[in-house]
């Protein structure tokens, strides 16, 4: 089947996963510092963060479906999972399942949080930022708005937002490592 519909919806789920992966990165950066506020503890942030990340798992399914179904672009429903084989736009086709892979891996291990040690938790995790960043590029390769001026600035926006964030946590984690040295 090949359908205007299913092309605006491949679209619109492509444009509200990057905001929302975008959101889920830089919510899952915050939460890792104490709360803003009394009024804003850091569960909440906690919280926004797997909320945030569940409703992106949604809309990343509506995506896929989208380009699977829609016969245009000739995606089969394995290509969503493996990323080489594909003919349509191959490379940049194999980025967008490569960020679907690196991220089941972060959801999967954090459903299973808890039968994990925290450090192999916390290493795999960080996969979620290579999962982000490739999936900036599939956007940018395959996107039908690339040239529109709102999706430009879209995306300027979100990368620089993940950009300040992961600067500032690695500024934190090493002036923690400096104060716990001095504190030794
Ligand atoms: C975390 C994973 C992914 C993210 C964040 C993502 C995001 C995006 C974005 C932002 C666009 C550009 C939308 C536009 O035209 O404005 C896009 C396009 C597209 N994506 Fe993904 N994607 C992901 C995974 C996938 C996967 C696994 C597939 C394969 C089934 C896929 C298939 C497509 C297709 C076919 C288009 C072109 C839509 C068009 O005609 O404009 N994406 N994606």
């Amino acid at each position: 089947m090949t359908d205007p519909i299913l092309w605006f919806l491949g679209r619109g789920t492509g444009v509200v996963l990057l905001a929302l992966l975008t959101a889920t990165t830089v919510l899952g950066v915050l939460s890792t510092r104490r709360g803003f506020h009394p009024l804003w503890p850091r569960f909440v942030t906690q919280e926004l963060h797997r909320a945030v990340s569940g409703v992106a798992v949604l809309v990343l399914a509506g995506h896929v479906a989208s380009a699977v179904v829609d016969e245009y672009g000739d995606i089969r429903w394995w290509q969503a999972l493996v990323p080489f084989g594909a003919t349509y736009e191959p490379l940049y086709l194999s980025l967008g399942t490569l960020a679907l892979d690196l991220l089941a891996v972060v959801v999967v291990t954090s459903l299973l949080r808890g039968r994990l040690s925290g450090r192999t938790w916390r290493v795999v995790h960080r996969a979620a930022y290579a999962s982000w960043a490739v999936s900036v590029v599939h956007g940018v390769g395959m996107g039908t708005d690339v040239a529109s001026p709102w999706f430009v600035w879209l995306t300027v926006t979100c990368v620089a937002l993940v950009a300040v964030a992961t600067l500032a946590r690695v500024v934190a984690a090493v002036l923690d490592r400096r104060q716990a040295m001095v504190a030794r």
